[in-house]
């Protein structure tokens, strides 16, 4: 049973107050917001529209972004009313110790890492790519061993990586300040895009918005999607499935929102502010990717859209070349911004579960200056910066879907449980329709999860697997909840 043993509210709460291990509080709803926008508009938008068009959704890519964000508002609703009655550092990890027990927290914690540092690391590889090409621009020629995807030690991606991991350490307001001027100008290059986008329109692009689905040859094996080995569906392109396997695709472009609630501790009225964080900032993003995702199939017929550059490469084909090196440059802080505040979140998180006992406490430590968790901010900064430079990462990009999505489902169960074992606590903000909308918000993601390969399962559970040996090595026996457990039967 001990695995199931859970940490009250009331002591999530208590713990955050305390001494050498609290942060500065001092984030209001539109930082928030702001956070929001910066963490979860980046390569989903910038890379993923044009392969999604071209090679799943057709021009209905705008279809596959609205069921993707539908998802996404689901699960927002979970976590915004989590997030406003225990506004504590650590987001899912923290409210699923404080409803399903120690051993799923640990296992959800670890998960996250897939979701924070190894997406961090993604998107650090394709921030890169945009530089290498900007710096191309400009007549200078890296070479391929040394940036971009096929590098073989990504010097731009450590070298930013730990850049950022400076800025870290310096402030949680630092960050918030360095994070809105990025944020203002990415948000420029959105509208440009958006707003010139339109006077390029030609409406033969958009017929037939959902092209007739065919076949796909060639997909089986490891690549297939788990729900086709497990139901024998066949995978086919386009049509109303191909919507849906672009909204597992496009999925990525979303992930993000529920970072916001990582903050929890450095804001200043968490029960209000943390769920118009998360919420704002989906709707915000939710609006500006089927708006631009509409304008680019609009532009460009959608088997012709570039699969790395789309943005950029739809304004090429149109011959207006000074747009798309803007757009370049936005894609870079756009990029810049997803990478710190997904490290933001990753250390926020660490430092939870070693204020918790279950990885060394020591690290949890925050700076006597900048009250800012540095022990661990360093180290993710370093072990990111390391993993960006050496491994060749679109490859492993889905696990950080799977891993999101898995992290969704267990905050949906985890909202229903609280109802039942907590129904006293105050909650500023109360998912409707409880538990109509998180058993939705569960199947909805493990729907998505499914239309994943079966590889990225593979991947997945062997992670899973290495994170509980090492809980049953360490955490288990060094738990605070535990120590705290002895200690009242004692006396
Ligand atoms: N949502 C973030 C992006 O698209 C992770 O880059």
């Amino acid at each position: 049973m001990s695995l199931f043993r859970t940490k009250s509210v009331e002591q999530s709460i208590q713990d955050a107050e305390g001494g050498e291990h609290r942060l500065r509080r001092s984030l209001s709803a539109l930082d928030l917001t702001v956070f929001g926008v910066g963490v979860i508009v980046g390569t989903g938008i910038f890379v993923l529209t044009g392969v999604a068009a071209r090679n799943t959704a057709g021009p209905a890519v705008a279809l596959s972004f609205v069921v993707a964000g539908i998802v996404c508002a689901l699960a927002a609703l979970c976590y915004a009313e989590f997030a406003s009655t225990v506004p504590v550092a650590g987001s899912a990890y923290t409210f699923a110790y404080a409803t399903i027990g120690e051993f799923p927290a640990w296992i959800i914690g670890w998960d996250l890492m897939l979701e924070m540092a190894l997406g961090a690391a993604v998107v650090a590889s394709g921030w890169s790519g945009y530089f290498a090409s900007l710096l191309k621009n400009f007549g200078i020629d890296l070479p391929e061993s040394l940036a971009g995807e096929h590098a073989t030690f990504n010097i731009p991606a450590a070298v930013i990586v730990l850049l950022l991991t400076g800025v870290l350490v310096a402030g949680i307001k630092l960050s918030a300040r360095f994070n809105a001027v990025m944020v203002a100008i990415k948000l420029c290059v959105v509208m440009l895009v958006i707003v010139a986008g339109m006077f390029f329109v030609k409406g033969a692009n958009y017929r037939p918005f959902v092209p007739p689905s065919h076949l796909i040859e060639g997909k089986g094996g490891l690549q297939a999607p788990l729900i086709q080995v497990l139901f024998g569906v066949t995978p086919v392109a386009y049509g109303v499935f191909g919507i849906f396997t672009g909204a597992a695709l496009v999925f990525f472009a979303y992930i993000g929102f529920d970072v916001v609630a990582t903050a929890a501790e450095e804001t200043r009225r968490p029960q209000r502010d943390l769920p118009v964080g998360i919420i704002a900032s989906l709707v915000i993003c939710t609006v500006l990717y089927v708006a631009v995702s509409l304008v680019v199939v609009g532009m460009q017929h959608y088997s012709s859209l570039s699969v790395s550059a789309p943005l950029a490469d739809a304004f090429q084909s149109v011959g207006e070349s000074w747009i798309a090196t803007l757009i370049s440059v936005g894609a870079i802080a756009g990029l810049t911004t997803v990478v710190m505040i997904l490290m933001l979140g990753q250390s926020r998180v660490l430092f939870a579960m070693c204020r918790d006992n279950l990885l060394p406490r020591p690290l949890a430590r925050v700076h006597p200056r900048y009250r800012t968790p540095y022990r661990i901010t360093m180290l993710i900064g370093g072990a990111t910066a390391l993993l960006a430079a050496l491994i060749p990462l679109s490859a492993i990009a889905e696990l950080v879907n799977i891993g999101t999505l898995f992290a969704f489902v267990v905050v949906a169960i985890a909202v229903v449980i609280l109802r039942r074992t907590r129904p006293d606590l105050p909650r500023a903000f109360r998912t409707p329709f409880v538990p109509v909308v998180p058993v939705v918000s569960a199947l909805a993601s493990v729907y998505l999860m499914l239309n994943l390969p079966v590889q990225t399962w593979i991947r997945f559970l062997v992670w899973m697997l290495v994170g509980t040996g090492i809980y049953f090595l360490y955490g288990h026996r060094r738990s605070r909840v535990a120590a705290r457990t002895e200690a009242v039967l004692e006396v």
